[in-house]
């Protein structure tokens, strides 16, 4: 008897000094030494258990009963001392790593619409307003489109006015300008009239400088009916050109050639920079060029399926690009391509 009795007190006491320890653990790594020198293989507990072969046989259940306990005890006390350091912990993290919810916030960066989309979406606007539906075409085309259906033939020398990017296919080339358009919705839609603008990218094979890039932004007109008149592309084009550059803007006409337009002509506007004075920007000359015009040629609407004894038209292309330099005062045109923040910004 007497064996199990202190046998039972030294179970006690093994708990008793446990918690004792573990009163005072007051951090992870200590309480995880604590776990090993109190729980685990060669902690007094345990040592219980492994001597308990040498007990007597009907003491072996009681003193297992009794170990178990304790080390239940162990357990649960540990456990809780475990979920107290955690709070404690996430307590002292509250309150020292607190966010300051009066800071300033990180400003969200605005996005702009590139100078030349701004341009472009008035230029769609007046002409939607007048009824024009806006045609998407290949920035990639074939020599016949770009050249041949716009009467010039692979001989004739006005190709030499618009140098080009070829690929390895044969005839097939970066467009030089958005006419070859003209040619698609004209097969699109014979023998139906027309009203439409191709706004789009084309590609020139230049010297890079402050005027001339590889790639600009051209914007096509295209008027195909019965009985369409030159009036009617005068009328067209100053109205056009008073709503983009407001109700005074002088405009005129001048002759000029181009292949695919018969008569054609050239529309200038007067300088905004100096009101018509003469001014570097206008070379002095008080009129700046904003568009290429004319009639469409015969040969032209027949290869856009239209009868030209029956049908006639206009057409018009202006580069968007000078334009837009020189009404936000732009010294540079590659500036438009370089993807610069800082550029962009100020628009
Ligand atoms: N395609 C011409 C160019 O890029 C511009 C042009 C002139 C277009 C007269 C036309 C036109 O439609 O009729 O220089």
């Amino acid at each position: 008897m007497a064996e199990k009795e202190e046998a039972l007190q030294n179970l006690e006491k093994i708990k008793a000094d446990a918690l004792a320890v573990l009163e005072d653990v007051a951090n992870q790594e200590s309480l995880e030494a604590w776990r090993v020198s109190h729980l685990g293989r060669s902690s007094p507990v345990m040592g219980v258990f492994s001597s308990m072969g040498s007990l007597d046989k009907d003491l072996r259940p009681v003193m297992g009963k009794a170990a178990n306990e304790v080390r239940q005890a162990l357990e649960t006390a540990f456990e809780e001392k475990r979920q107290l350091l955690e709070a404690q912990a996430l307590k002292k993290a509250l309150e020292t790593e607190q966010q300051d919810v009066t800071l300033p916030g990180r400003p969200i960066a605005h996005g702009r619409l590139h100078p030349l989309t701004q341009v472009l979406r008035r230029i769609t606007r007046i002409f939607g307003d007048m009824g024009f539906q806006v045609y998407p075409s290949p920035e990639v085309e074939t020599d016949d489109y770009n050249f041949t259906y716009l009467n010039m033939p692979p001989y004739h020398p006005a190709r030499d006015m618009w140098d080009t990017f070829y690929t390895k296919t044969e005839g097939v080339l970066l467009r030089t300008h958005t006419s070859p358009g003209q040619i698609r919705v004209m097969r699109d839609r014979a023998p139906e009239p027309i009203r439409a603008i191709l706004p789009g990218a084309t590609m020139r094979y230049e010297q890079l400088s402050a005027r001339s890039e590889i790639e600009f932004a051209q914007v096509e007109v295209l008027v195909i009916g019965e009985n369409v008149t030159f009036a009617e592309l005068k009328g067209t084009l100053e109205d056009f050109a008073r709503r983009l550059f407001g109700e005074d803007a002088r405009t005129r006409l001048r002759p000029s050639h181009f292949p695919f337009t018969e008569p054609s002509a050239e529309m200038d506007v007067g300088c905004f920079v100096c009101g018509g004075e003469g001014c570097p920007v206008c070379k002095e000359t008080g009129w700046l060029e904003i568009l290429g015009c004319g009639m469409v040629h015969p040969v032209v609407l027949e290869y856009g399926g239209y009868d030209p004894e029956k049908f006639s038209g206009f057409a018009a292309g202006m580069g968007i690009d000078r334009s837009t330099l020189m009404r936000y005062r732009i010294d540079d045109i590659r500036y438009f391509r370089n993807n610069d923040i800082r550029f962009l910004r100020q628009f």
